[in-house]
């Protein structure tokens, strides 16, 4: 028999890394100056043109992807991390998280396994607990974010629930004939009822409570449905208190949910994705009273923390119910390849099982990026950006109030300030559009970039301070330029 192999040649390049990194360093940190006007929208015809292209057939080589990389893709690249940029709840990571990242890709591309990988996730996630306060002896797993560590929150939760009626959730599905709710304010996190959703439980079920006049949820109406449910026999799957509310930034009264939850027998789940860090100022630190009574917690490393986006953690208070509700199926190609006895190879086990905690089974290191980012910087060096950028939206709250054309909407409680531009004898429709349009200009005009939202039935500007390049000097920025832009509209409208 011939036994000859037709040993194609590989045609990726497997070495150098060095060479290709050096080509698009200089774009990279270009990019990283986030000079002058954001035109990657109005330059759209001429990258999408050269972008756009079928699927080759033959390559072109890794010179020629670098050279498009630098040319075509870092400069339209997302500006996330401009100082000026305060929208939504996103940042860039810093120079330690982007290496940390770039070394998880090259040299820890699974989580699992005895590596060095393996045990900063343990480590990363370790550090985390020590540095928000959440229990010791709480599980940990990385995830891709904060709407997959809701899920695993809440997954855990009805694990939790349903075991008490004697039925195990994750191996027998949902029982018929039970009625099951979750009870979160009308300000908690979209991704929460997604993720109903996608355990099955149904985004109908859960319900939205209203909130006080400082936008956290409203403590009597959530007794007066919990009575009302627990009357019909309706399951109380978990509670979940925002810890810094995507819209305003305020915390949900943790300790009253946390007795509340235990005087209705539910799961209490908080979802500190954005705002867990914002514990560590020492201000505000006493709105988390109680967060050890929760037992699940998400919170976003890829926010705050400025790692690389991809970067979420979930929390929950018992490893084993955490297990029961996501571990796999055992499966020989896994467990049986393992070694047996005394460890020769990285190989001969898998060091922490992540796999067994989330829904993931290939996933990045992650813990790598808050363990460097940590290391970098320190506890006090996270202390000091949470206070600095608190302290940033306090000091908008005091511009804003020292302004008569701006009104603040809602409190501030860490570093959001959500305003708006106003003038006496404008009706609401038109102070909405106003502001709708002020916010349109000022990212087509100057470097600052909120995003907006609505508070009180109001259309607000709403810059959420999580940004490490974002200095003193963007936060005044802001404010002059919203109150100029708006004099400009409103004089431009005069003369119509
Ligand atoms: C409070 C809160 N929960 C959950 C999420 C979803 O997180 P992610 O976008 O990382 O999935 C966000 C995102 O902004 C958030 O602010």
């Amino acid at each position: 028999m011939n036994s000859k192999v037709n040993d194609i040649k590989e045609r990726a390049q497997i070495a150098d890394l060095s060479g290709a990194i050096k080509t698009i360093l200089p774009a990279l940190e270009q990019f990283n100056c986030f000079e002058g006007q954001d035109k990657t929208v109005f330059n759209k015809d001429d990258w999408q043109k050269k972008l756009d292209e079928s699927l080759p057939q033959s390559g072109v080589g890794i010179k020629g992807v670098l050279k498009e990389l630098n040319e075509t893709v870092i400069p339209n690249g997302l500006r996330n991390g401009a100082p000026g940029f305060s929208g939504w709840i996103t940042t860039a990571p810093t120079v330690v998280g982007a290496s940390a990242g770039l070394a998880s890709m090259v040299a820890g591309s699974q989580r699992v396994w005895n590596t060095s990988f393996n045990f900063l996730e343990t480590l990363g996630l370790a550090w985390l607990k020590e540095l928000l306060g959440i229990p010791t002896d709480w599980q940990g797993v990385f995830v891709s974010g904060g709407s997959v560590a809701n899920i695993v929150g809440l997954t855990a939760a009805r694990q939790w629930a349903f075991e008490q009626i004697g039925i195990d959730p994750a191996k027998e599905g949902l029982p018929a004939h039970k009625q099951w709710r979750i009870y979160g304010s009308s300000e908690v996190h979209h991704v929460i009822m997604r993720a109903a959703g996608v355990l099955g439980l149904g985004r109908q079920n859960v319900i939205a409570i209203p909130v006080d006049e400082n936008q956290k949820i409203d403590l009597i109406q959530l007794r007066k449905i919990l009575e009302e449910d627990q009357e019909k026999g309706i399951i109380p799957i978990a509670l979940v208190a925002s810890a810094g509310t995507v819209n305003t930034g305020v915390v949900d009264p943790i300790n009253a949910m946390a007795d509340m939850a235990k005087e209705f027998n539910a799961w209490l789940h908080v979802d500190g994705a954005y705002g867990l860090f914002g514990k560590l100022d020492p201000q505000v630190a006493h709105l988390y009273k109680g967060l050890e009574r929760a037992n699940s917690m998400a919170v976003d490393p890829h926010k705050w923390l400025a790692a690389p986006v991809g970067c979420g953690a979930a929390f929950v208070c018992d490893r084993s119910l955490l297990g029961r509700a996501l571990t796999l199926e055992p499966a020989e190609y896994l467990e049986g390849s393992k070694g047996k006895g005394e460890l020769k190879s990285p190989f001969d086990t898998f060091g922490d099982e992540y796999h067994e905690f989330g829904v993931a089974q290939s996933a990045p290191s992650r813990g790598v990026m808050v363990w460097a980012i940590l290391k970098e910087m320190g506890a006090q060096g996270m202390r000091d950006r949470v206070i600095r950028h608190n302290n940033y939206a306090r000091h908008l709250s005091a511009r804003i109030k020292a302004e008569d054309r701006l009104e603040q909407v809602g409190d501030v409680e860490l570093s959001i300030c959500c305003f708006r531009y106003y003038q006496e004898g404008l009706s609401d429709k038109k102070l909405d559009e106003l502001n709708e349009l002020i916010a349109t200009q000022l990212r087509e005009k100057s470097l600052h970039v909120p995003s907006t939202t609505k508070v009180d039935e109001k259309i607000v500007i709403r810059p959420c301070f999580i940004n490490s390049r974002t200095t003193i000097k963007e936060v005044g920025g802001l404010v002059d330029s919203v109150c100029t832009l708006g004099d400009e509209i409103l004089r431009l409208d005069k003369k119509k």
